[in-house]
């Protein structure tokens, strides 16, 4: 009998640790304390079978583990009505903890501005893998092996014949592959080039590539498209010009300034007292590039354009650091909180 009541102590114990409600707690109380099948009842009434030498001893100690039991019950009852479960000790008027919300990146955020402008001229997304054949990257752009730009295109390889973009302009040749013209597209993307790094340079940034082919697309309609999206941009003050450059898949190729647009073309520290930037390469599709994904270049003429993301987001937010953009350090990150159009 001494083991039974050590057991039920135990059992009863148990019990009362896991009871989360008032129901729970009478429950217990019936399993046993009640007084027709409750355990501890039915050992009390056992108490006359025992031999009588036996009888006050064990008397006392059903007598006593029944008062812990009933003490047990009552405390568990009052914890459950005390305040603090009950929510009464909550203050409403207490502010509340803000979630810490995620933001979009800074680059995020210009990118997406430059695509709704895009978007709304007509443009279509287009997008190409980063792992990049040397033919898309190269070759088909019309930069045959030892072409001597492959030397500003310093390239990771990523096995033969392959290397990480080095612009976004393979997708060009991608999209031409794809689709028939008239074609107007745009390509956002990440491109990799083997660059020290420092305040003007990672190995890794951002560009956006622009497209349009059709039949009688002029280089008037790349200068209008450029400056309608720099005005759209920065604002209808800004001015737009072309200075002839070389890039191997377009012929003419130019260099595209848009007037400062901290001083607006009167001359600052930003411009370099010049009162312009230098802000992307464009020009008119290469008939080679043509010919190497099918198109007919006396049937068809196109515009193409390439801008650096990363750099726009410098201009646009004055930071003078590129390396801040993939620091990702949340005060820095934290201070480009709805910016974006979307
Ligand atoms: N792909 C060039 C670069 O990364 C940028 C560029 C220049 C793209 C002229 C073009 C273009 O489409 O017409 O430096």
């Amino acid at each position: 009998m001494e083991q039974e009541l050590k057991d039920l102590r135990v059992e009863f114990s148990n019990a009362l640790a896991s009871a989360r409600d008032e129901a729970a707690l009478e429950a217990i109380r019936i399993r046993f304390l009640g007084q027709k099948s409750g355990c501890l009842t039915h050992l009390m009434r056992g108490l006359g079978r025992l031999p009588a030498d036996q009888r006050p001893r064990m008397g006392q100690t059903v007598n006593s583990l029944k008062k812990e039991m009933d003490a047990g019950l009552a405390a568990a009852l009052a914890a459950l009505a005390s305040p603090e479960r009950r929510g009464d000790g909550l203050d409403p008027t207490l502010p509340g903890c803000a979630p810490n919300l995620g933001q979009l990146h800074p680059i995020t955020l210009v990118r997406r501005e430059l695509e709704e402008i895009f978007i709304s001229l007509g443009y279509s997304i287009e997008e190409g893998p980063e792992v990049e054949t040397e033919f898309h990257n190269f070759e088909a752009l019309n930069i045959p092996p030892d072409h001597p730009a492959r030397d500003d295109h310093d390239s990771f390889y990523a096995g033969p014949g392959r290397v990480l973009r080095t612009h976004t302009s393979p997708v060009q040749i991608r999209t031409m592959q794809r689709c028939q013209p008239p074609l107007k597209f745009i390509a956002p993307g990440m491109v990799f080039r083997r660059d020290a790094i420092d305040p003007n340079h990672t190995p890794a940034f951002f560009q956006l590539e622009g497209m349009a082919v059709g039949e009688r697309v002029s280089l008037a309609d790349l200068k209008g498209t450029l400056t309608v999206f720099w005005r759209r941009l920065f604002g209808d003050r800004i001015q737009v010009r072309f200075r002839p450059s070389y890039f191997p898949f377009v012929e003419p190729g130019a260099e595209v300034d848009i007037s400062c647009i901290l001083c607006l073309g009167k001359g600052c520290r930003a411009c370099g007292g010049s009162g312009w930037i230098e802000i992307m390469g464009a020009g008119m599709v290469h008939p080679a590039v043509f010919r190497a994904v099918g198109y007919d270049p006396d049937r068809v003429s196109g515009f193409a354009f390439g801008m650096g993301i990363d750099r726009i987001a410098k201009l646009k937010y004055g930071i003078e650091d590129l390396r801040l953009f993939w620091e990702n350090d949340l005060r820095f990150l934290g201070q480009f909180r709805n910016e974006s159009p979307r």
